[in-house]
């Protein structure tokens, strides 16, 4: 059963509650210590239970698994650990018949260096139309034939062996060396993609969560990077939105809902816009809001930057404070002592995933406060799996268990991703809290009992993600709308008002009584009543005349 059409005017995405499921931590159905999608199958209940009307699936294709699926080999396929098409197909339908949408995630911008045409390519040789469906060029001496560096450390070339045993050409790789990027100019590219969109479209899933949009094409000559971080000739090039107004075209094709959701990083969130015209994206994460510190008016501006975005094409928002790339909340709002960032070749690492001394406790009441701004917002909320346990990063996992390239690529002077993607806790005892009977792949902390899913009362994180997420459907905060900030008379809150609702953020250290004018409470983060330091409440006006 798929969930019923709803008009060309009103889209899941305007207001949807997406959970993002990183399937290799999820649930684990076989013993392997790896999750799979039998595990989500058996635990799509917790996701429905949430309020959620959409799953975005982490990629779960074939891959050697070198960035944990981000490599990919057969983009027609499902990774044997993780299950087969027949598992898929199962979950679309016991997904749909719950209500829940299912998002791919799509990554064009390079594949796993095991995917046939790279095999090809190395086979072929130099000047091969093999070669030309990625980007070999031959180096500068015995040097790569720029200067650009990888995003997870070193640079951003590696020079291969030819067929006949020489050192050869060199092939890009804006990520690892096991992720091959392919050319965008080839027009062979273009129609594979087309394909494999609707090889998945027609499975029945309703849309994909766009992996490195601004990175699809590169300066046509490959000009050197001019060394200050954001790599203008890599990034961000204008030719890349003729990509996203084919596949929209290809999507409106379909006689339903399809979401195209990108991953775009720019260093100016205004030239986001170019990604959301009417003919190119339905939307782009809000990074903008993510990467703020925990203080009113940075939150504030970057959500009215978000909402004004929306109105410049109509767009609705993706908020999101997680994903699988960055700190959790709660550890990223719970620094106390904030540490100088490790050198690193991504632009905005040092804000993805900050470093310092952590104040757990703080930083979980500052990650649920942030949650009802979140939700008190016009657009979608992408909710990363395991912030509604409230789980911290686990910032010391030893090395040997590390397995992120950006850990091995930048000789260990980032962490990495590893510590948001150490497999959930569901129940606080037995093997693996619940996640597998076998070795999880990544070792859980002992004090992940605490989070477990099935410990959690009715004054937990998890029950205040139900009821927030219920609360925020049942009065449509939402749905698009204004947003009308409201005066505090004191720069560490801010508030502002969604139809009849009040929304209040405290990021200060002195208590906040809301004016009684506001109405009365709904919801709160802490307390109800008065707003205390980071925490947060909803209002509503009884009668607003
Ligand atoms: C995106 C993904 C990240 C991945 C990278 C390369 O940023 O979110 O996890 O490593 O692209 O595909």
């Amino acid at each position: 059963m798929s969930p019923a059409p709803t008009s060309r005017t009103r889209s899941f995405w305007d207001d949807a509650v997406v959970y993002q499921l990183y399937v290799r931590s999820f649930a684990d159905s076989d013993g392997d210590g790896v999750g799979d999608l039998g595990g989500v199958i058996r635990r799509l209940d917790h996701i429905a239970g949430l309020g959620a009307g959409a799953i975005w699936l982490n990629p779960c294709y074939p891959s050697p698994q070198a960035d944990h699926g981000y490599d990919i080999a057969d983009y027609r396929g499902v990774n044997p650990e993780y299950g087969d098409l027949g598992t898929f197909d199962r979950l679309v339908a016991e997904a749909h018949a719950r209500g829940l949408r299912i998002l791919m995630d799509l990554v064009p911008n390079h594949c796993s260096e095991r995917h046939p045409w790279f095999a090809a390519a190395l086979a072929a040789g130099p000047g091969s139309p093999e070669r030309a469906r990625f980007v070999f060029r031959d180096g500068r001496g015995d040097g790569p034939p720029n200067n650009w560096q990888s995003v997870f450390g070193g640079p951003a070339w590696t020079r291969v062996t030819e067929p006949d045993g020489t050192p050869g050409q060199w092939y890009l790789h804006l990520f690892a060396r096991e992720q091959p990027d392919f050319d965008w100019r080839h027009p062979a590219v273009l129609a594979e993609f087309d394909d494999i969109l609707r090889f998945w479209f027609d499975r029945g899933v309703d849309g994909f969560r766009i992996d490195v949009c601004h990175g699809l094409i590169k300066d046509a000559a490959l000009r050197d990077w001019d060394g200050g971080g954001y790599n203008a000739y890599s990034w961000n090039r204008p030719e890349v939105h003729e990509i996203f107004r084919r596949w929209r075209a290809l999507a409106e094709g379909y006689e339903r809902d399809l979401l195209l959701v990108g991953e775009v990083w720019v260093p100016d969130p205004a030239d986001l816009d170019d990604y959301l015209r009417p003919d190119e994206l339905h939307q782009a994460f809000s990074f903008d809001l993510l990467v703020q510190p925990w203080e009113a008016g940075a939150l504030r501006g970057a959500a009215e930057r978000a909402v004004a975005r929306t109105a410049v094409h109509g767009a609705p928002a993706a908020w999101t404070l997680a994903n699988h790339d960055v700190h959790r909340a709660v550890t990223r709002y719970g620094i106390v002592r904030p540490e100088a960032p490790p050198e690193s070749n991504d632009a905005f690492a040092a804000l993805m995933r900050p470093r310092g001394e952590v104040d757990v406790e703080r930083g979980e009441r500052r990650a649920r406060a942030a949650l009802l701004l979140l939700l008190a917002l016009p657009g979608s909320v992408f909710l990363y799996q395991g912030e509604e346990l409230g789980l911290p990063e686990v910032l010391d996992l030893p090395d040997a268990a590390r397995q992120d390239p950006v850990f091995h690529r930048s000789g260990g002077r980032e962490k990495g991703r590893d510590g948001c993607r150490v497999p959930l806790p569901w129940s606080a005892t037995g093997p693996a809290f619940g996640f597998s009977t076998g070795t999880p792949w990544l070792p859980q902390p002992d004090w992940f009992a605490g989070y477990a899913a099935e410990a959690q009362d009715e004054t937990s994180t998890l029950a205040l993600h139900r009821r927030a997420i219920r609360t925020r459907r049942e009065l449509g905060l939402g749905e698009p709308g204004p947003v009308e900030w409201l005066g505090t008379g004191d720069d560490a809150v801010l508030a502002f008002r969604r139809g009849a609702v009040v929304c209040v953020v405290n990021t200060g250290t002195t208590d906040f009584t809301p004016p009684a004018g506001w109405g009365e409470p709904v919801l709160h983060s802490a307390e109800p009543g008065v707003v205390t330091p980071d925490a947060a409440a909803w209002l509503r006006a009884v009668d607003r005349g």
